[in-house]
């Protein structure tokens, strides 16, 4: 559930009409409710009720600082995977003590860096970044608490993209090295072995995938156990899906539940990583109709909203609800129409759907855009970065101003030998005569 609904026909996010905030901040924007994100990290928290668990959100799924700190305010700490993420989780308010750092290709500078901030642990995800990591932490006399992650070789049954968990993808050590990945970092200076951590993939619809991996995750604990390992924290990952269409991704409670099935009485710390759980339906992305144009084979709306900013449908066919913020009256006829952006590229489009007919001007919202969305946006075909605003009951505010051209282009600049600056330009002629 969320809390963009309508009210007489008109789309609020929380109490705030959409039309305003359009008219107020321009479009396109990205619109977050503080009511859904807080009702979403509720709902999972409620479901982890009984197990020794630590919510780490996903920062990369919406890794605007205000929403960061409307979770951390919750208690939510956060799992980042660059330098930068780590920088807005510790900005938000997150403590370095709440922070898990993953990712694949960490450089020496970010391990230094997460280790002097003091992050809570470190996943590391192959044999040589394990000796880097020990290098690096010995050299500031620090010992690096590390989890290793896993590569269970199991499908999470989702898109190829953002499926993470078999042995071709690139992530985690593959499960015949984990025993000797394991006993390296018992022998390593620097390395302080706390747990074991794994993540098969993104947007899961199916609970058999995470019990599966989570089944051998277990197992292997006990196994290094035996072995003489401390592991005191197991990291779950994030991964668990949220409907666009009409899929029926398995409830938080029954996650929770089969998490508890599996894990028992394993005597763990438990760390979950969601990200698209608690943000995808905490955000839209609020889009005006530019022009109207009907073709022999179809009728194109296109809108000031495109594959730049919002790049999922092109990206991963990923389909997004497009609805009218504007209700259309009852028994409006329905037309199949293909809504696309202004970007000169086919593959600029939010994808087909069918809506009662919009006319110039008119609003758009594109639903479920709260996670991966302004966080992969880019600047193509020298678009501003859209606004982000945020919503809380009656209250609106802007929590990312748009990245306007002339902000970017303040950033370029010519080159002595193409500068219409006569002295730098005569500096380079006669460089180029000696
Ligand atoms: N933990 C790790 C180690 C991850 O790699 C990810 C996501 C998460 C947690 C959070 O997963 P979530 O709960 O959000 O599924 N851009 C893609 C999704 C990429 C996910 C990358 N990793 C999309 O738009 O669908």
């Amino acid at each position: 559930m969320d809390h963009f609904q309508y009210r007489s026909g008109e789309m609020f996010a929380e109490e705030v009409p959409i039309s305003r905030l359009a008219d107020d901040v321009g479009t396109p924007f990205y619109c977050y409710s503080t009511a859904t994100l807080k009702r979403h990290y509720r709902v999972f928290a409620d479901a982890l009720n009984g197990l020794d668990a630590s919510i780490c959100y996903a920062v990369k799924a919406n890794s605007n600082i205000a929403v960061i700190a409307a979770l951390a305010r919750l208690g939510a700490g956060a799992d980042v995977v660059s330098i930068g993420e780590m920088k807005r989780a510790l900005v938000a308010g997150v403590p370095a003590a709440n922070i898990l750092f993953s990712g694949v290709g960490k450089t020496e500078d970010e391990m230094a860096s997460a280790l002097k901030a003091g992050v809570l642990q470190i996943n590391v995800e192959s044999a040589p970044e394990l000796e880097t990591l020990s290098t690096v932490a010995s050299s500031l006399g620090i010992d690096a608490n590390v989890a290793i992650r896993v590569n269970p070789d199991v499908d999470a049954l989702t898109h190829e993209k953002i499926s993470t968990g078999k042995s071709e993808n690139k992530f985690g050590v593959d499960w015949p090295e984990v025993p000797g990945v394991y006993a390296r970092a018992a022998a390593l200076p620097g390395i302080n072995v706390t747990g074991v951590a794994v993540h098969i993939g993104s947007q899961l619809l199916d609970l058999d995938p995470f019990r599966q991996a989570y089944g051998m995750v277990v197992d292997l604990v006990r196994t290094l156990r035996a072995d003489g390992h401390r592991i005191e924290h197991l990291d779950l990952g994030g991964g668990l899906g949220i409907p666009y269409d009409n899929e029926q991704p398995p409830s938080p409670k029954e996650y929770g539940t089969m998490v508890k099935e599996v894990v028992g009485d394993l005597d763990c710390k438990i760390f979950f990583e969601p990200g698209r759980l608690i943000a995808g339906n905490a955000g839209i992305l609020v889009t005006r109709v530019v022009r109207v144009k009907k073709g022999t084979a179809r009728t194109f709306i296109i809108v000031d909203a495109a594959m730049n900013d919002l790049v999922r449908p092109t990206l991963y066919n990923a389909h997004h609800a497009i609805v009218p913020v504007n209700e259309a009256p009852d028994g409006a006829k329905l037309t199949e129409v293909e809504v696309v952006g202004p970007i000169c590229e086919t593959g600029d489009t939010f994808g087909r759907q069918f809506l009662p007919e919009p006319g110039e001007g008119d609003l758009l919202a594109i639903r479920t855009a709260g996670a991966y969305g302004a966080v992969m946006a880019s600047a193509y075909n020298t678009r501003a970065l859209v606004p982000e605003v945020m919503v809380n009951g009656a209250d609106a505010s802007v929590i990312r101003d748009r990245i306007s051209v002339d902000d970017m282009l303040s950033r370029e600049s010519l080159p002595d030998w193409l500068s219409d600056d006569e002295e730098a330009r005569g500096q380079e002629q006669k460089e180029a005569g000696d």
